[in-house]
């Protein structure tokens, strides 16, 4: 089954659970009419990058909320900065309102302004993000939680953000799995004590990115898996679990987004967690 887009109204009647149960289940969420206005000021950012093109993305992290990547006057800068924790904000507000039973587990990490087009300049498969893939992050294990990131279109011209989305995570494990190198423990450790990695990688942590990889690498699997087009327009907000839903980045630019943290056990089916759908497929708990 290829994931769903379920639009969802603002004035939604809050039908306890739903929402988060379909996202659980591998839907995308399109919130078509959320206002996230910018002022006079801001509209610069996108008129023009405010971006010093040394990484893909101006992003804050953290408490202080430290602009990092960023270009222009330090008075631009800042008011950046400010749209940015006004987004982190927004996307606080918008899982407060749809996805109530998330609110007190969910916590929120980064948050970034994507000013550039998907790139497509010749770049190894491993970071072409125009391939279908679930996400995962090498140096950042994150074992029992999951990935949940809100995304706005701000494009000022009407050009919208296009994505791919393939099939369901338990289809797509069961043809990779197998192919998959085995998990070692020692080396995890070893990563960890040399700081390759911020914790220890689990075994989880290793299977996603060794589906990642292999995902990306398949060029038979990436033409023809089960998939569909799909078109986010400016003003349109979007909400998926990225670690489970397969897609793919087609083009757009003028982006922000913002990356949340939910524990497996805060779910309302932690069977449904991709944690959990590959110890199933393994017949075993992972390590
Ligand atoms: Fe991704």
């Amino acid at each position: 089954m290829i994931s769903p887009i379920l639009t969802v109204p603002r004035e939604r009647p809050t039908e306890s659970g739903a929402l988060a149960e379909a996202l659980e289940g591998g839907a995308v969420l399109m919130f078509p009419d959320l206002d996230f206005p910018f002022s006079d000021f801001e509209q610069r950012f996108t008129d023009r990058p405010f971006a010093d093109g040394k990484a893909k993305n101006v992003n804050i992290r953290g408490e202080a909320a430290h602009l990092r990547g960023a270009a222009g006057t330090p008075e631009e800068q800042e008011a950046l900065r400010q749209v940015l924790i006004r987004y982190r904000q927004f996307a606080r507000a918008l899982v407060d309102r749809y996805l109530p039973e998330y609110t007190r587990a969910v916590t929120l990490a980064g948050t970034s302004y994507r000013p550039f087009d998907v790139d497509r300049r010749k770049l190894s498969w491993r970071r072409d993000d125009t391939r279908l893939h679930v996400d995962a992050f090498p140096s950042n294990p994150i074992g029992e939680k999951r990935i949940l990131r809100v995304f706005r279109n701000i494009n000022p011209d009407g050009q919208p953000r296009r994505w791919r989305v393939g099939e369901d995570f338990g289809s797509m494990a069961e043809k990779f799995l197998p192919r998959l190198p085995g998990y070692s423990p020692l080396s995890a450790r070893l990563m960890a004590a040399l700081r390759i990695t911020k914790a220890r990688r689990s075994e989880y942590d290793h299977l996603m990115l060794h589906l990642h990889d292999a995902l990306k690498q398949d060029e038979a699997y990436q033409a023809s898996a089960p998939q569909a087009n799909v078109e986010f327009y400016p003003g349109q907000t979007w909400v998926t679990f990225s670690d489970l839903v397969m897609h793919g980045a087609m083009g757009g630019r003028y982006m922000l987004e913002q990356t949340a943290y939910l524990p497996v056990s805060a779910q309302a089916h932690p069977d449904k967690s991709p944690q959990r759908i590959l110890a199933h497929k393994l017949g075993r708990t992972l390590q």
